[in-house]
């Protein structure tokens, strides 16, 4: 049992708790995290109750367990938690003021105007270009088979796909394959440097390449706006340059660019690993591929707006994987004023984690957690009804994610292609290897075995 650590003691006379953790060196609480995170969480709860303290990167993380926590938090009623401080530390100079990282009245302010980019009308007109991304790189996958030899490595094919969607659809560019393929490469370097262990630039470290990268997408992103204020496009970075807030302000060229390198890195890990997982867990549970293959071969290849929401066993699929497999474990947010979660004492300048990735394994919300069973989600179930924050994979509240309409439409674009033209498998004694250090991603790319139906 490692020795206790204590948070500071709430005001005397106070009936608020003091929050107390393991003392555990960051380094080995790292370790014990990346091995099993939801057991790690399960055991300190026990021990310390639901908030408990632990170190974490050097500095002290208050982790607030549990959906009543989660709630307080997110919807932030009191506006006592920022997030830009929370958030800055963990991505590094990277992403710096994306809409993640601003607060309050500024916030509000920039999430309105880029509200419209996202809205029904404009999602409709991103379906035309998604269908037609979707079907050229699924029709380019080839056949493979792990017996023979030749898998087919999923996550490669769907990150190359979903790298097309940053860029046509989000950029409104459509680059030969070689300046593609080196764009990909800039987009990837900048969004995965925030990760690094190692926090400085070195020339050729990944830190340096994602400085490098931020600085090559902010050049192609200032020609790209300049273009784009000319036309009424039909893509996301068109859709800013013309959007205005209710007062009739405009997002500025750099704003623009800033939100731009956000929501490409908002939008890739999270979208590529959960349309793998799904492949992953589609092929762990075929009845599961033959229901929604079933349902996609009833309904044209392309679909609009109406009939991809008609996609309802796919729905409670991604439902299911993004609770298995939470594509941002962790929501971070930093006290700006004394506070209290759950009758704890949470001091000003407080780090304060909500651990939404564990919280989607609580036995007392979800029968057999760690069982892939989307049925969970059907009218007859509806385990995810129980709290308004038992599945939350999108967050909650003023920063709840602006692209979650978007992501549940390119993943079931996807879906419906390949369900289509292929079946695939792997292997009964397979179980993908997940690397949880960041959004969870195939260690494997997962290898699969592919066939043309
Ligand atoms: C499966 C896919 C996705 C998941 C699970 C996901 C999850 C999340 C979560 C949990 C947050 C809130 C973080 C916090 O409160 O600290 C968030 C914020 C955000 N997401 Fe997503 N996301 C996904 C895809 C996307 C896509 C495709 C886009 C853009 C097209 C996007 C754009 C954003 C933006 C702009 C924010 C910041 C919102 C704000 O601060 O107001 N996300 N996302």
């Amino acid at each position: 049992m490692p020795r206790t650590q204590f948070v500071a003691a709430p005001p005397v006379g106070s009936d608020l708790k003091q929050i107390s953790g393991p003392a555990t060196n960051w380094i080995a609480q790292l370790l014990r995290q990346r091995r099993d995170p939801v057991a790690a969480s399960r055991e300190d709860e026990a021990t310390y109750g639901p908030v408990f303290v632990l170190n974490m990167f050097g500095s002290k993380w208050i982790i607030a367990n549990g959906p009543d926590a989660a709630q307080q938090i997110l919807m932030n009623k009191d506006r006592v938690f920022a997030n830009g401080p929370a958030w800055a530390p963990l991505n590094g100079p990277f992403f710096e003021r994306g809409l993640l990282m601003l607060d309050f009245d500024e916030h509000r302010s920039h999430r309105s105007i880029m509200q419209q980019a996202f809205g029904r009308s404009a999602l409709t007109s991103y379906l035309r270009s998604l269908h037609r991304i979707a079907e050229r790189h699924v029709g380019e996958i080839p056949e493979g088979s792990v017996a023979e030899g030749n898998p087919v490595l999923m996550h490669k094919y769907l990150e190359r796909l979903t790298l097309d969607v940053a860029l046509e659809v989000f950029m409104g560019v459509k680059l030969p394959r070689d300046e593609a393929t080196a764009l990909s490469r800039t987009i990837i370097d900048t969004l995965h440097a925030g990760g690094s262990m190692v926090r400085v630039a070195i020339p050729g470290n990944k830190w340096w390449r994602g400085l490098r990268g931020r600085r090559t997408l902010e050049a192609f992103l200032g020609a790209r706006i300049t273009a784009a204020r000319q036309e009424q496009g039909t893509d996301l970075l068109s859709m800013l340059c013309h959007a205005t807030g209710e007062d009739g302000t405009r997002l500025t060229d750099q704003d623009i660019i800033n939100h731009m390198i956000f929501l490409l890195a908002a939008a890739h890990d999270t979208a590529t690993g959960t349309l793998t997982s799904m492949v992953y867990y589609m092929a762990k549970y075929p009845e599961w591929q033959k229901r929604t293959r079933e349902r996609s071969l009833e309904l044209p290849d392309e679909l609009g707006f109406d009939e991809l929401a008609e996609l309802t066993e796919l729905e409670w699929i991604l439902k299911e994987t993004t609770r298995l497999h939470t594509p941002i474990q962790i929501e971070p947010r930093a006290a700006v004023e004394d506070t209290e979660v759950c009758g704890y004492h949470i001091p000003k300048g407080s780090l304060v984690v909500v651990p939404t990735g564990a919280n989607h394994y609580r036995p007392e919300i979800f029968s057999r957690p760690e069982e892939f069973d989307p049925d969970r989600f059907s009218d007859d179930r509806a385990e995810h009804k129980s709290h308004r924050m038992a599945w939350a994979p999108f967050g909650a509240g003023p920063h709840k994610c602006l692209g979650q309409h978007f992501a549940g439409l390119e993943i079931k674009m996807v879906l419906h292609h390949l369900l289509r033209k292929f079946e695939w498998e792997v292997p009964e004694d397979y179980v993908m290897p997940v690397d949880m250090s960041a959004t969870p991603l195939p260690e494997d790319s997962l290898p699969i075995t592919l066939r043309r139906r």
